[in-house]
């Protein structure tokens, strides 16, 4: 069992079979946690509650227990009684080496890994922007955050459905489309036809508030489009497909790659169905010619019903998304759905999933798991949204051309001799890293505080640290001749001695506990941090321990350490959806 992916998970079954065989009465939860490393690498606390309820002396427990722990799992772990009945696991030497030595390769991380979750099947909404408009720095973190989700969750052994909900059915066209029958600008729609379309729904805007026939117009356009005018669709098209080829680029260079592109339009056919079931089951009403559901018993939304129609009969953001959830349940058969979405949008969602439950249950269907998956705003440096100097939203792919111009400066300095056009990709590598990297390593409900220089430094909890960290050990194998992970080198290891070492194998093996904890609670920078101090532990232990002595069973453990901290940091880099490099 000591050899098992996820210790922690392993020495809780290790437990639960000593509580049998101790005779203890069942149920027995060991709650193993990770322990402050002070007093070992886990504590079972479990003991405490249950000998508590029973009237029974914890010590004593914890003694039987300890007494009938099968024999592998002493020979792994110090383990030892600490308090009032806490039990403490140290891995012993030899845990450690077992572990790393029969986890080598990729495929038996992930073997390990995909027990957690699996079974699980999710749908991932993300990304998800607005079409006419080019995507700006606030889409940033739904691509990047909603990305990282549906690698660990697949990593886990979740079915994983990625799919971008992309509104292209808003009331944006009605303006756009008045705009573009009078002032298209055809030279400029040829060469860049998102700066086109937004010009034009600025113009468009301003027309409408400067003038109420404008606006007038600007609505019966809206209409035309939504009665399927031939004519109005053809511009409406257009509009979305320069728009998805825009976005794709940005896709391309964050390594998103989505299963579905269902946007808000493909529900048009599907919203007079809710507006019947729901009205039917009791569940909606009119109120002032919209269609409403109240939640009464719910205090927040009290007073404010969820709209479903408005009073001039056309569907919004909340019919959709209920026509949405009912296809993916009948037609797709999904039973877990994640929004990855602004926590401004907190009220709608919380509105949508207990009008949903209400909705299913009425009508005898399974209640999905549904869960928005929120997240805080970008701001800038003076604590306001990031704007740029003059107000405006900041292009995400302007942002992305300045993270590589930024690292090519960076990569110079570091590498000078590299031929030119090395640097230029690993600049393009690092910079979008980093601005990956950064999104991902707050708390993702938090707001966060965009940064350049603290984003693309060598310094702290960057992208381009933990990169270099990378590089650096696939150098310490070029210089040797070797490659990493080669049996023919690992057979020879002797047993780790050195605190360094140590400590170094003590972070490896909590690799399983890193991932569980960020999929598990859909964080991704509980990940961040974990690879951010494993880094930090290698270094610690590349400085005090030389790797290329001469003795060879010496040598042969400090490249195995090498290389579970190599294989470690590229698997982790690349499930928060970053590229590595071998060089930087
Ligand atoms: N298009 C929306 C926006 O830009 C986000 C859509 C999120 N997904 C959903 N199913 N509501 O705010």
């Amino acid at each position: 069992m000591s050899v098992s992916f996820n210790l922690a998970l392993s020495l809780d079954a290790a437990l639960q079979a000593a509580a049998t065989a101790a005779g203890l009465e069942a149920p027995f939860a060991a709650e193993i946690r990770g322990a402050d490393p002070r007093h070992g690498d886990f504590q079972a606390n479990g003991v405490l509650g249950y000998a508590k309820a029973r009237k029974l002396n914890p010590r004593a427990v914890a003694q039987q227990l300890v007494a009938a722990l099968p024999a592998e799992v002493t020979a792994n772990y110090e383990v030892s009684i600490a308090g009032p009945g806490f039990i403490n696991f140290a891995l012993r030497p030899a845990g450690l080496l077992a572990w790393l030595q029969t986890h080598v390769r990729a495929e038996q991380l992930a073997a390990g890994a995909a027990t957690t979750r699996a079974g699980e099947s999710w749908i991932v909404d993300y990304s998800s922007p607005n079409t006419a408009k080019q995507m700006h720095v606030g889409h940033l973190r739904s691509a990047v955050i909603g990305e990282a989700i549906a690698r660990l969750l697949t990593y886990s052994g979740a079915k994983v459905t990625r799919d971008n909900h992309i509104g292209d059915w808003g009331t944006q066209f009605g303006k756009l489309i008045w705009a573009y029958k009078r002032h298209v600008d055809t030279a400029a729609l040829a060469r860049d036809p998102i700066e086109e379309f937004e010009r034009l729904y600025k113009l468009g805007n301003s027309a409408a508030e400067a003038d109420v026939a404008v606006m007038d117009e600007a609505r019966a356009e809206l209409v035309q489009l939504q009665a399927g005018k031939p004519e109005s669709l053809d511009v409406w098209r257009q509009i979305n497909e320069a728009s998805l080829r825009a976005f794709q680029k940005v896709y391309d260079q964050l390594g998103i790659r989505f299963d579905l592109t269902l946007g808000e339009s493909f529900y048009n056919d599907k919203v007079a169905r809710i507006y019947e079931e729901l009205s039917r089951l009791g569940l909606a009403q009119e109120s002032l010619g919209a269609l409403v559901v109240f939640h009464p018993e719910h205090p927040r939304f009290k007073e404010q019903p969820f709209m479903i129609r408005k009073s001039d009969g056309a569907a919004n953001y909340a019919s959709t998304d209920l026509a949405t959830i009912l296809y993916r349940t009948e037609v797709l058969q999904a039973t877990g759905m994640l929004y990855v979405v602004d926590k401004r949008q907190g009220d709608h969602f919380e509105q949508l999933f207990i009008t949903v439950r209400k909705w299913f249950t009425a009508s005898q269907r399974p209640v999905p798991r549904m869960e928005h998956v929120d997240f805080g705003t970008v701001l800038g440096e003076n604590g306001k949204p990031l704007k740029t100097r003059d107000g405006e939203n900041i292009k995400l792919k302007d942002l992305l051309t300045e993270a590589s111009d930024r690292a090519y400066t960076l990569v110079c300095e570091k590498n000078p001799d590299l031929p030119e056009a090395e640097r230029r990709a690993i600049a393009e590598i690092v910079g979008t890293g980093s601005v990956q990297y950064a999104d991902l390593a707050q708390n993702r409900s938090s707001d966060y505080v965009f940064a350049w220089d603290r984003m693309i430094s060598l310094e702290g909890n960057t992208a381009a640290y933990l990169l270099y960290a990378v590089a650096r050990i696939h150098s310490i194998f070029r210089k040797l001749g070797l490659t990493p992970a080669d049996p023919a080198t690992e057979v020879a290891a002797s047993g780790l001695e050195t605190p360094t070492e140590l400590a170094l194998a003590h972070k490896l093996v909590k690799f399983p506990e890193a991932i569980q904890l960020a999929s598990g609670q859909m964080r991704p920078h509980f990940l961040c941090l974990y690879l951010y101090e494993l880094a930090g532990e290698f270094s610690a232990f590349y400085s005090a321990d030389k790797v290329a002595v001469d003795d060879v069973p010496v040598r042969a453990r400090r490249l195995l350490l090498c290389a579970r901290t190599l294989l470690i940091l590229e698997n982790g880099l690349q499930l928060l959806g970053l590229r590595t490099l071998a060089r930087m």
